[in-house]
C-alpha cells in the first residue's frame, strides 16, 4: 500500500467480500474522474467569463475613445496610430507582453480629458491666451478623473496615461511637474508617440511636418520633454512607426 495499492485481497478470496472491494475502489474512481471533469469543465467557464470581461473592457474603452473624438481636433486615426507606436516602443523597452497589450489599449485615452473642455477653448483657431491655456491644461486631470477608481490594469494604465501625457522629464510639464522616473513609463513613452505623431500631421493651426523635421525636434527635446533612453529606443524604430504611419495615414 506504501507503494500506492488502494487496497488487497487475502488469498484465498471470499467472493462477497472480493466483489465488494471492487465496486468500492470502482466507485471511489468514478467520483474523482467526476470530480476533475467537473473541475475542468468550471475552469473553462471562468475562463470565458474572464474573456468576456476583457473583452466588454476593450469595448466600453473604445467607445469612450470614440465620444471623446467627437470633441476632439486631433481626429482621423491619430489614437491607432500613436498606440501601435506605444505598443512598438513598449516592446522595444522590454515590457511583458502583457503589459504591452494594455498599452496599446490604454494609450488612445490619453485625450479623453478633453471632452470637459468649452468647445471655445478647444476648438478656438486662434493662439490661446493664459486662461484659455490653463482651461486646456485640465485635460490631463479631467481624463484622469473620467478614468479614475477603474479595478482592471487597462483601467488604471489608461487613468496614469491621461494624467501623465504631458508631463516633461525635465519637470516642466503638467498637470503636476513630475520628473524623470517619477513620470510612470507609459506616461514617458506616450508622450513620446503622442507628439511625433502630432507632428507628422495636419493640424487646424499648423501644416505636418517632414520626418526630418519632427526626428530633428525630438532630439532637442530629449532630456526636456522626453525620457532620453525611451527616446533613443523610439528612433532606433522609426521605419517600423513610418510603416505604421503610413498605413493609417489620414489620407
Ligand atoms: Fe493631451
Ligand atoms: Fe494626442
Amino acid at each position: 500500500m506504501a507503494e500506492g495499492a488502494k487496497d488487497f485481497l487475502n488469498k484465498p478470496f471470499e467472493q462477497a467480500e472480493a466483489l465488494n472491494r471492487i465496486y468500492n475502489i470502482l466507485d471511489v474512481r468514478l467520483m474523482h474522474n467526476k470530480i476533475r471533469d467537473h473541475n475542468k469543465e468550471l475552469e473553462g467557464k471562468v475562463q470565458e467569463r474572464t474573456r468576456d470581461i476583457e473583452e466588454t473592457r476593450l469595448d466600453v474603452i473604445r467607445r469612450l475613445g470614440r465620444a471623446a473624438e467627437y470633441k476632439d481636433n486631433e481626429t482621423g486615426f491619430h489614437v491607432i496610430r500613436m498606440s501601435k507606436y506605444c505598443e512598438q516602443l513598449a516592446l522595444k523597452a522590454g515590457m511583458s507582453p502583457e503589459k504591452v497589450s494594455v498599452i496599446l489599449n490604454a494609450s488612445p485615452m490619453h485625450d479623453v480629458g478633453k471632452i470637459g473642455i468649452p468647445d471655445a477653448v478647444l476648438l478656438k483657431p486662434g493662439k490661446l491666451d493664459a486662461d484659455e491655456w490653463e482651461i486646456m491644461k485640465s485635460h490631463s486631470i479631467i481624463g484622469g478623473e473620467i478614468l479614475s477608481e477603474g479595478d482592471s490594469d487597462l483601467m488604471r494604465m489608461a487613468q496614469t496615461v491621461a494624467l501623465t501625457h504631458h508631463e516633461n522629464y525635465d519637470g516642466s510639464g503638467y498637470p503636476n511637474g513630475l520628473a524623470g522616473e517619477e513620470i510612470p513609463v507609459e506616461g514617458r513613452i506616450t508622450a513620446i508617440c503622442d507628439v511625433f505623431d502630432a507632428l507628422l500631421s495636419d493640424r487646424p493651426y499648423k501644416k505636418a511636418w517632414t520626418f526630418d523635421e519632427a526626428v530633428g525636434f525630438m532630439r532637442e527635446q530629449s532630456g526636456i520633454k522626453f525620457d532620453p533612453e525611451l527616446l533613443e529606443l523610439f528612433l532606433g524604430i522609426t521605419d517600423k512607426i513610418m510603416e505604421i504611419k503610413e498605413r493609417w495615414s489620414d489620407k
